[in-house]
């Protein structure tokens, strides 16, 4: 990964050449480039700043500098090969105290890109034009690192280039260890240990908790689970509505639908449906095309399980999975399941999984055989089935576009 970084004050990333960053860097997993932003002034002084337009306190950067330092950096890297070959252009973050909250679902992101390059604004920030003339030449975000004002975004490279680079391959020795952190799948770290497993501190034995030397290794997991979520309801409340659907629907409130739910449904399902309409051109798919009778009259031909949030404060908790099942009519055999669907900002956290089991444990004895259907596009959707075990069945699907999935009973 190449890395640009402009400020008046390049000295400031000096850390990035020690420990893991600085190894990565002699290794060659990162490319590295900090570059001087008075180097592009024209004047005698190297002036960067100027005093706004329309008054108040503070220098603001000024335009010029910055427009001839971004296109050196563009020519530099665009002209530099190297060993990994890398975008046209770099994609620029900005760091600012307005900008986007740095998550690690962030770190995730920026992992996977080839360049990145950073402004360090100084004083009042730099001139807005500035972000309009880049905008016009590579993807721009402005990165905040939290709701506070540092004095410069050079502190604010560093946090973001230690938590992105750490996630490259090889960067740090065990990657097993980046699994289990903090903010990977929505949960703060468990407490962690090591000896002596009873400290003697002063008039007071401190132990280890004992689960983690029983050697159990189900009961450690246990433990820890349950540790995170505690430990992120107490000092993150405001993740817990994310976390909660981790491992399952731990934690969620699961209901049977009633028709006062149906308006939230209606929006979810549209929401969940409209990548399949726009992948397959068709917005006549019946999660999109239904009106709010058709979805109350669905609630009375299946049972739709709704997942809540917790309710807080007096208000019901945002309604943010479903899924419905019922015997097929007219054969007692078969349990099909349907309107899976999770809000997306929770995706990708097992809830869906989680969901298709409830709906298959609504499955009276009778059953032997489950069934779902899905858009023949939605090749996430088959790829999940399949790993829950069903299996894709060829031919159109039981509707025009689709396919049909089925699966034995244990
Ligand atoms: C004093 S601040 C300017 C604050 C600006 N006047 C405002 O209120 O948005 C100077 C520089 O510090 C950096 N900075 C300050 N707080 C930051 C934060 N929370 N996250 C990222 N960068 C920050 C930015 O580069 C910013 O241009």
């Amino acid at each position: 990964m190449r890395l640009d970084v402009v400020s008046i004050f390049p000295e400031y990333l000096t850390p990035l050449d020690l420990s893991l960053i600085g190894k990565a860097r002699r290794d060659g997993l990162l490319d590295l480039h900090v570059h001087d932003l008075r180097a592009f002034t024209t004047d005698r002084h190297h002036t960067v700043d100027d005093s706004p337009f329309g008054g108040g306190a503070g220098m603001v950067m000024k335009p010029e500098p910055w427009a001839a330092a971004l296109e050196h950096v563009v020519a530099e890297g665009a002209g530099a090969g190297g060993a990994e070959p890398h975008a046209d252009v770099p994609h620029l973050l900005v760091p600012g105290p307005g900008g986007v909250p740095f998550t690690q679902a962030m770190a995730h992101q920026l992992a996977a890109e080839p360049w990145l390059a950073f402004a360090c604004g100084r004083y009042e920030g730099i001139d807005e034009r500035v972000y309009e003339h880049a905008a016009e030449r590579m993807p721009v975000t402005v990165v905040s690192l939290g709701d506070y004002v540092l004095n410069g975004g050079e502190v604010a490279v560093l946090a973001v280039v230690e938590a992105v680079a750490r996630l490259l391959p090889g960067v740090v020795g065990n990657a097993a260890s980046l699994v289990e952190e903090s903010h990977e799948g929505g949960l703060l770290e468990y407490p962690v240990y090591t000896r002596p497993a009873s400290w003697v501190d002063g008039d007071t034995v401190r132990d280890v908790p004992a689960v983690l030397l029983s050697g159990d290794h189900g009961a450690i997991e246990r433990w820890r689970h349950d540790e995170r979520v505690a430990r992120t309801a107490a000092r993150r409340p405001d993740l817990v509505a994310a976390a909660a659907t981790v491992g399952g629907l731990y934690d969620l409130d699961v209901t049977v639908a009633v028709p006062a739910d149906a308006p939230e449904l209606l929006v979810l399902q549209r929401a969940c449906w409209m990548p399949e309409g726009r992948v397959s051109g068709s917005w006549r798919i019946p999660p999109l095309d239904e009106e709010l009778d058709d979805v109350v009259r669905g609630l009375g031909e299946w049972t739709t399980w709704v997942v809540r949030t917790p309710a807080a404060g007096g208000a019901p908790g945002r309604l943010v999975g479903s899924v419905r099942g019922r015997l097929r009519p007219g054969d007692p055999h078969v349990w099909e399941s349907g309107r899976l669907m999770v809000a997306p900002d929770l995706q990708g956290r097992g809830l869906g999984r989680a969901l298709l089991e409830l709906a298959e444990a609504g499955a009276p004895a009778t059953v032997d055989t489950f069934w779902i259907n899905t858009g023949r596009v939605s090749e996430g959707n088959i790829r999940r089935y399949r790993r829950a075990g069903y299996r894709l069945l060829p031919g159109e699907g039981s509707f025009p576009g689709s396919v049909d999935l089925t699966k034995r009973r244990r």
